[in-house]
C-alpha cells in the first residue's frame, strides 16, 4: 500500500479554524502527517478541527494567533518545532475578503487592514518559517524537500475585480512573494507555491453571500460547471503541492478554480 502524502510531516496551517484551512489541516492528518499546527484567531472553530483530527485517529494541536503580529507568527513557528521536532509542511492561508467600494473614496483604513491580513501575513509568516526550515535536514530520501510552503492566493491573484483594489492587490502580491521565495530558497531544497482558489463554498464566501439568492448564483455563475467548489477540493492541491511527488513543482502559481480564470 502507497505511503499517505504526508507521512511523518509536520505540517502547520493557518486559518485552519474554517473552509479550505481546516480542510487542509484534515486532508494533512489523513494523509499520515506527524503532526498537524492549527492556528486560528477564531479559537472555538481551531478547536474544532483539532478534534475532527483526533477523532479520526489524527495527531493536531491549536494554536491561538493573529498572523498579522510578527511576535505571534514568530511563537507560532517556535510552537511547531517544540511540539513535533520541526516545520515541513506550511500552508499560509488566513485570509479576509474584506469589505467593497468604488476606488474613489476607497477607505485606507480598510485598504490596511486587508493587506494586513492577506499579504503582511504571508511575509512574516514565510520569513519565520523559512529560518526554520533552513535550518533542519530533508525528510523523504531523495526528492526530499527540507521544507514545503503553499500560500493561498485567489483567481483575484491573476485577474482584477472591480470594487475590491485590497483584496485583489493583496493576492496579487502573494504570488510575487511566493515566486521571490521560492527562487531565494530553491538551491536550501525548499519549495514555495501557491493555490489560486475559485469560488469555493466556504464560511468566509457564506458570509459574503448572505441572504442574497442572487449573489449566490452570480458566484456559481463564474464557474464553468455552474457549481462552487468544496474546500476538500483545494485541500487535495496543497497536500500534494507539499509533498515529495510535487518535487519540481516550485514557484507555481496553481489555479484550483474549475476553470474559472480560463475562459
Ligand atoms: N472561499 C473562496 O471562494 C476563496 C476564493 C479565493 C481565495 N480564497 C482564500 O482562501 C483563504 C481561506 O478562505 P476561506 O474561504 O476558507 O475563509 P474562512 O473565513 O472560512 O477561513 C479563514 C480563516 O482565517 C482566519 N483568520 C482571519 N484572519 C486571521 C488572522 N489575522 N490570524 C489568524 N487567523 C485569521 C479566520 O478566523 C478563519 O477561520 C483566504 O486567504 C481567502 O482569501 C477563498
Amino acid at each position: 500500500m502507497a505511503a499517505g502524502l504526508a507521512e511523518g510531516k509536520v505540517a502547520l496551517v493557518t486559518g485552519a479554524g474554517s473552509g479550505i484551512g481546516r480542510a487542509t489541516a484534515e486532508l494533512f492528518a489523513a494523509e499520515g502527517a506527524a503532526g498537524v499546527v492549527v492556528v486560528d484567531l477564531n479559537e472555538t472553530g481551531g478547536k474544532e478541527t483539532v478534534a475532527n483530527i483526533e477523532a479520526a485517529g489524527g495527531r493536531a494541536v491549536f494554536l491561538r494567533a493573529d498572523v498579522t503580529s510578527e511576535p505571534e507568527v514568530a511563537a507560532m513557528v517556535k510552537h511547531a518545532v517544540d511540539t513535533y521536532g520541526r516545520l515541513d509542511c506550511a500552508h499560509n492561508n488566513a485570509g479576509t475578503s474584506g469589505v467593497g467600494g468604488a476606488f474613489i473614496g476607497f477607505s485606507l483604513e480598510e485598504w490596511n487592514r486587508v493587506i494586513a491580513v492577506n499579504l503582511t501575513s504571508v511575509f512574516l509568516c514565510m520569513k519565520h518559517e523559512l529560518a526554520q526550515m533552513t535550518t533542519q535536514e530533508p525528510l523523504g530520501g531523495a526528492h526530499g524537500a527540507r521544507g514545503v510552503i503553499v500560500n493561498t492566493s485567489s483567481g483575484a491573484g491573476v485577474i482584477g475585480f472591480p470594487t475590491l483594489p485590497h483584496y485583489v492587490a493583496s493576492k496579487h502580491g502573494v504570488l510575487g512573494l511566493t515566486k521571490t521565495a521560492a527562487l531565494e530558497y530553491a538551491a536550501s531544497g525548499i519549495r514555495v507555491n501557491a493555490i489560486l482558489p475559485g469560488s469555493t463554498d466556504t464560511p468566509m464566501m457564506r458570509g459574503y453571500i448572505g441572504d442574497n439568492p442572487a449573489i449566490e448564483a452570480a458566484m456559481k455563475a463564474t464557474v464553468p460547471t455552474g457549481e462552487m467548489g468544496r474546500p476538500e477540493q483545494l485541500a487535495e492541491a496543497v497536500v500534494w503541492l507539499c509533498s515529495d511527488r510535487a518535487s519540481w513543482v516550485n514557484g507555481e502559481s496553481m489555479l484550483v478554480d474549475g476553470g474559472t480564470v480560463s475562459r
